[in-house]
Formats: C-alpha cells, sequence, structure tokens
C-alpha cells in the first residue's frame, strides 16, 4: 500500500523482472532510489544525497557505492555511509525483500 504508512510497514515498489538498474520510486511522501546489485541483490536508500539534496538516482552506481552527480558524494548504498565527502551524514537506508516477484521496501 502506498500512503498512509504506519510504522515499518513493507510497501511493493512493482516486479523485478524488467526494473532498472536504478530508479527513484516514491513511497507515502518519501521518495526512495531502489539500485540492483552486482550479484543481483537490491538496496534501498534515500533518493535525497545528504549533502545539499540532488536526487542520487540520477547519480553514477558503482557496486555498491552510489556517486552523486552534483559535487561527488560517494555513500555505500547497504550502510548508508559516507565513503566520499563533501556530504558528512549517512544516507537513510531501507530492507528490501522479494516476495512473489515484487520488490518489497521496509519504511518507517
Ligand atoms: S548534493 Fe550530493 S554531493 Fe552535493
Amino acid at each position: 500500500m502506498v500512503g498512509g504508512l504506519t510504522m515499518g510497514e513493507w510497501a511493493s515498489v512493482g516486479p523485478i523482472e524488467g526494473r532498472p538498474e536504478l530508479a527513484a520510486v516514491l513511497i507515502g511522501d518519501r521518495e526512495i532510489a531502489v539500485a540492483r546489485l552486482e550479484g543481483g541483490s537490491w538496496a534501498a536508500f534515500d533518493n535525497s544525497c545528504t549533502h545539499e539534496e540532488c536526487p542520487l538516482a540520477e547519480g553514477d552506481l558503482e557496486g555498491e557505492r552510489i556517486i552523486c552527480y552534483c559535487h561527488g558524494s560517494e555513500f555505500d548504498v547497504r550502510t548508508g555511509a559516507v565513503l566520499e565527502g563533501p556530504a558528512e551524514d549517512a544516507l537513510p537506508v531501507y530492507p528490501v525483500r522479494i516476495e512473489n516477484g515484487e520488490l518489497e521496501v521496509e519504511v518507517p
């Protein structure tokens, strides 16, 4: 369900099949970027860079690293850790799972 989410709810973002490697989705009022990693696993994280809010889904995904196109900050998409500034704050990340061929993201 999208909208009116309660704590820790799993929200489907659609089928795995045909999903782009990196794209933003709207869950409730959050924009979340969903990325397919090497080996076929998935990661979900805030689409908004913690530096100056550029959309990370427009950036480059290199392995488990998302690189913001605005000023080059780099984050680990699994942990949200800052790997390279100028961003100082970690990126919020969200658990993902696959249910019946659909990708689901747990949002707080
Ligand atoms: S907005 Fe992402 S590095 Fe500045």
